[in-house]
């Protein structure tokens, strides 16, 4: 899109996308789960790539923001009472609940067929794909809109540098 294409964070924005895409993916998956009380093979390819891409694109991600944007924003704002600190705080509990996911998806590998495993598979699940979905759209309208704000030339250029390096 033209009108994104001056934008230092359309990289991270285009990230969220993809992410929303696979978290759908993943809801859907727990939907048919708690309607069949069963795990059948497609759901066990779905729960695997949602671990893998926790792991190895998520993660990734928080790391990258932690590292290139936030600094160079509290430089410009302050950490304490503003979004840099929501935001660390929400990178935090994603961390927690990605933990919770995979263990509770362990747990499901010795026992696929246990309701109750089940149960606290999607519960921490939906937690992981609402607070995601919020926590992208807080980025989106709130953090990156202050950072393009507040940042002078020379620190987006610094953050543009980071975050579009391979
Ligand atoms: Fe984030
Ligand atoms: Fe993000």
């Amino acid at each position: 899109m033209d009108e994104t294409s001056d934008d230092p964070f359309a990289p991270l924005i285009g990230v969220h996308e993809d992410f929303v895409d696979k978290l759908t993916e993943l809801e859907a998956t727990l939907d048919e789960m708690m309607a069949t009380r069963e795990t059948r093979e497609g759901n066990e390819i779905i729960l695997d790539e949602a671990v893998r891409f926790f792991a190895e694109e998520l993660m990734p991600h928080l790391r990258l923001e932690d590292e290139a944007v936030l600094p160079t924003l509290e430089n410009a704002i302050g950490r304490y009472g503003t979004l840099v600190t929501v935001v660390m705080y929400e990178h935090e509990e994603i961390r927690r609940g990605v933990a919770k996911f995979d263990e509770a998806r362990e747990d499901l590998r010795r026992d696929p067929n246990s309701w109750p495993v089940i149960q606290e598979l999607n519960r921490h699940g939906i937690f992981l794909v609402q607070f995601l979905w919020d926590h992208f759209r807080k980025e989106n309208t709130s953090l990156f809109p202050t950072a393009r704000k507040v940042l002078s030339a020379d620190a987006i250029r610094k953050i543009t540098e980071q975050i579009s390096a391979p």
